[in-house]
């Protein structure tokens, strides 16, 4: 008799080269690969129980249970698939909790939904590759599927169900980065990443961001596995820009950044002039992610802390794949 219970952990991802807009929305297949390194101690961890006899999903998230709506049809969506891997009809409750705040500008919907692929799996009892879990995870949000393989991790975009899945490029202990999160609000962003990767292709410059995405990816890779620090701030800065300026682009156009988010920019740009490794991304809201070489972060952290505006400032390295609890 299965137990058809199962906890399982994932953490969060920074994107190096960024992931904006599908060929696919339905499948969530990207219209390129992108690049991120995990966020150790940022972490989402799911119990997925179908041991009692529910009529329908229920999910408590962070303490809170989830009204009828759409936030649970996502949850319920996504364990549809493992059912009918699984062949299996039960309803399950879902227990779900994030030591991130996530208002904070840090994504939650990566570790949340890699976090709950390996529950399902695990619960129901559907053996599926490292691989197979990446992409499954991907159905719930695109960048989940880089939360499942640990370290440095790239999403091959692929064209099909099976092959947009991600993959680790190199461990969690091949480069001692640090990404100091400036957090300069905590407020829902007005338009989630979902419906922005949908206005994506309305932006002129999209197709001059996909057709350069390569050179991008390349030089990324590269730069991350020759620990090259001054090759990999140029790309991810620009890569960033990019996508940014698709996203203003776009109908309708979307600014994610305030003015403290251009403060900061300017600041880890005059700290790289200065010869302190670091460099700035950031995703679809206006909290800025100042990646760390080695030994930079202290000298980061010192300059950032007293900026008007910045409300918190997160700290994390490298962190692993997801994984089941024994
Ligand atoms: O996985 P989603 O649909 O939340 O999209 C993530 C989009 C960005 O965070 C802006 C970029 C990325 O690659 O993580």
């Amino acid at each position: 008799m299965p137990t058809w219970k199962a906890t399982a952990c994932a953490y969060s991802n920074i994107a190096f080269i960024k992931y904006w807009g599908n060929i696919n929305d339905e499948l969530r297949l990207p219209v390129s690969g992108s690049i991120s390194m995990n966020l150790d101690g940022l972490r989402t961890r799911t119990t997925v129980d179908f041991e009692n006899d529910l009529k329908s999903d229920a999910a408590v998230i962070d303490g809170k249970e989830l009204p009828l709506g759409p936030a649970l049809d996502r949850i319920s969506k996504h364990m549809d698939y493992v059912r009918k891997l699984a062949n299996n009809p039960h309803r399950a409750l879902v227990i779900s909790e994030t030591n991130f705040p996530t208002g904070a500008g840090i994504a939650s919907s990566a570790s949340a939904f890699a976090a709950l692929s390996l529950a399902t799996a695990a619960a129901l009892e559907v053996r599926l590759t490292e691989r197979e879990l990446s992409a499954l995870a991907r159905l719930g949000s695109g960048s989940a599927s880089r939360s499942v393989p640990g370290g440095f991790v790239e999403w091959y975009a692929g064209t099909t169900h099976e092959a947009s899945y991600a993959e680790s490029i190199a461990p969690v202990d091949h480069w001692a980065l640090t990404d100091v999160v400036a957090i300069i609000s905590k407020a829902h962003k007005a338009t989630g990443s979902t419906e922005g990767h949908s206005i994506a292709a309305s932006s002129p410059l999209q197709a001059a961001r996909i057709a350069s995405a390569p050179q991008r990816l390349e030089t990324c890779r590269k730069a991350i596995l020759a620990r090259d620090f001054d090759a990999f701030a140029e790309v991810v800065e620009l890569d960033s820009n990019v996508m940014h300026s698709v996203m203003m682009t776009g109908n309708p156009a979307l600014f994610y950044w305030l003015p403290t988010t251009l403060t900061l920019m300017e600041t880890v740009r005059d700290l790289r002039k200065q010869g302190v490794g670091v460099c700035y991304t950031i995703d679809a809201g206006p909290n800025v992610h100042c990646i760390c070489a080695p030994d930079a972060a202290p000298k980061v952290i010192a300059a950032l802390q007293n900026i008007p505006g910045v409300l918190e400032l997160k700290q994390a390295t490298a962190g692993g794949p997801a994984y089941v609890e024994a």
